[in-house]
């Protein structure tokens, strides 16, 4: 990858905060224990006790069927935010493509490169630390960008479509879902839910398909899935208190407490209808 210009670029204070979050061994824990370390995003049921790694996998097949016509052997997708790298592991197996895979956690890169050493596809996909204000290479190097449930933790997110333009090539895919706001939802209502995403507001689906219409992408489409989030953050709170005593083994108990009482206000803000979720495609003019 010649064109990578840098690896550390000096973090704002929100991408401090939510590497900081990240790379917490509370957090990490966390999504290892309840989430399964793989995807962590919210996932698509075909029933309401479906198993939350299950469904979270649909939506990463859901996702890379958008992206489907422009990925194959020696074509490259950008995945922002990658996680633990279920997604980039994905997209490299289904489509025989190269995968970079950018997310500001060490930690989870870590991890992310240690999985794909054990478990393959190792050599098709290259785990970069770096931020998606801030992509780290030139314009119009990859035929498809993706992200699945990153960008809320942004303070600047016409920045990251803006980004996600200028890396993808004229006639590339890009394809991201993000948990938002309903349109008509005050920010300060949402406050006390996503405290915990270290942001003071979530975009909505008008601001995305906004932003993508003046970027030029076309045609755009949102495929919405709210009803979605009710039943994940439903299925993660009971997992969560399931398995409470594993939590409580591995994980402070201050930050298992803020969880269980975190949780129930997204299943509550969720059942409010004041929250939004689903996918976003469009192709680059
Ligand atoms: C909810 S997780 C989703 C991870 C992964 N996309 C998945 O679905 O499994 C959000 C991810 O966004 C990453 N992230 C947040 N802000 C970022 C930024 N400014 N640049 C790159 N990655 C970022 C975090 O490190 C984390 O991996």
């Amino acid at each position: 990858m010649t064109e990578k210009q840098t690896e550390n670029p000096t973090l704002t204070s929100n991408e401090t905060a939510t590497r900081t979050y990240y790379e917490s061994t509370d957090v990490d824990r966390f999504y290892d224990i309840v989430w399964g370390g793989e995807d962590i995003h919210t996932g698509i049921y075909d029933h309401a006790t479906e198993p939350v790694a299950d469904a979270s996998r649909r939506t990463v097949e859901r996702l890379a069927d958008h992206l489907a016509d422009h990925l194959s052997p020696g074509r490259t997708v950008l995945d922002l935010g990658s996680g633990y790298g279920g997604t980039a592991r994905y997209l490299a197996d289904r489509f025989g493509c190269d995968v970079v895979a950018l997310n500001l956690s060490e930690a989870q890169n870590e991890r992310h490169r240690a999985a794909n050493a054990e478990r393959g596809p190792d050599g098709l996909i290259e785990v970069v630390t770096g931020s998606f204000h801030e992509v780290p290479y030139g314009d119009g190097h990859f035929d498809a960008v993706c992200s699945l449930e990153a960008f809320c933790h942004s303070g600047d997110r016409a920045r990251v479509l803006g980004e996600a333009a200028r890396v993808l090539k004229p006639g590339g895919a890009l394809a991201f879902t993000d948990i938002m706001a309903a349109e008509e939802t005050p920010a300060e209502d949402l406050r006390p839910v996503v405290a915990r995403l270290g942001v003071d507001a979530l975009a909505t689906p008008a601001f995305y398909l906004d932003q993508l219409a003046e970027l030029g992408f076309d045609p755009v489409g949102f495929d919405d899935h709210t009803p979605q989030l009710a039943r994940h953050y439903v299925r993660l709170t009971a997992d969560a208190r399931a398995r409470e005593a594993d939590l409580r083994a591995a994980i402070s108990p201050a930050y298992v407490d803020g969880l269980l009482a975190n949780l129930p206000l997204w299943v509550d803000a969720a059942r409010a209808d004041r929250l939004r979720w689903g996918v976003f495609h469009g192709r680059r003019a």
